[in-house]
């Protein structure tokens, strides 16, 4: 039985005193137990502090980002090793927003996750299709391909220390939520990928779904066999919502 996880990505919103009130709102009410294993993803500037809100929580802070090289003269840039020293546990690499606004290619995206690993993180590795590739029919080429780059550079192994999160891009930020069975069709899919190399890992990897994805959806697509939780946008800047998902997993 895989323990369901729900991340928050904040991205690139709100400021530091919202990040001090969000982090406060979300220990203050998940509680010592709460129904899955939970994370926040703050931007850079605030994992120290959010980190040390969260030190005496069972919440796990993550990052939304990583260079690929180790250290060195990348203006800009952000180590694994640094998120390491942050306290990070999880770092997303591959979302969409890094694929399609800032050109991180399959191979850039397998690096970012070797950076990961070798840095001790736990890599949340994102695919997901357009909406012109799903109605073209290729939505299964497009995740297995993201997902193919990741295992050929990485082997299949390495997934037993990561977690995939399924994102389609056209329901990222849009109100239009992928429906439990379309989600899980998905999920199933690329859980079928990963059986054909090894079946132990195929079947302990959590698969989380992530586009806008709220308190009134969450607990349906949670339900899918499939699905292990979520990765979540817009509903994570609240603690109320995002509390609400969290609790939507029980
Ligand atoms: P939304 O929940 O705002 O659709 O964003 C999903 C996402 O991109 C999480 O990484």
């Amino acid at each position: 039985m895989r323990q369901k996880l729900v991340a928050g990505n904040w991205k690139m919103q709100g400021s530091r005193e919202m990040a001090e009130t969000l982090a406060g709102g979300i220990t203050a009410g998940i509680g010592e137990a709460p129904p899955c294993a939970v994370a926040v993803c703050p931007p850079y500037p605030y994992l120290d502090e959010v980190g040390k809100l969260l030190a005496a929580s069972p919440v796990e802070l993550g990052a939304q980002n990583l260079a690929v090289e180790d250290e060195g003269a990348y203006t800009g840039e952000v180590a694994g090793g640094m998120l390491a020293d942050f306290g990070c546990h999880f770092v997303i690499v591959g979302h969409s927003e890094r694929r399609a606004l800032y050109g991180e290619d399959d191979a850039m995206v397998a690096a970012k996750f070797l950076a990961a690993q070798r840095h001790g993180l736990v890599p949340i590795l994102c695919l997901g299709e357009t909406l012109e590739e799903r109605e073209s029919g290729v939505t299964e080429n497009v995740v297995g391909r993201q997902l193919e780059a990741v295992i050929a550079a990485a082997g299949v192994s390495a997934l037993g220390r990561a977690v995939i999160a399924y994102e389609p891009v056209w329901a990222i930020g849009t109100g239009r939520t992928a429906s439990p069975d379309q989600a899980q069709e998905v999920h199933a899919f690329t859980r079928s990928l990963i059986a054909n190399k090894d079946a132990k890992i195929a079947d302990s990897v959590q698969v989380l779904y992530g586009g806008s994805v709220k308190p009134a959806n969450a607990a349906e697509i949670f339900s899918m066999p499939d699905v292990d939780g979520g990765l979540i946008g817009g509903a994570s800047l609240e603690a109320e919502s995002f509390l609400a998902i969290c609790a939507a997993c029980g």
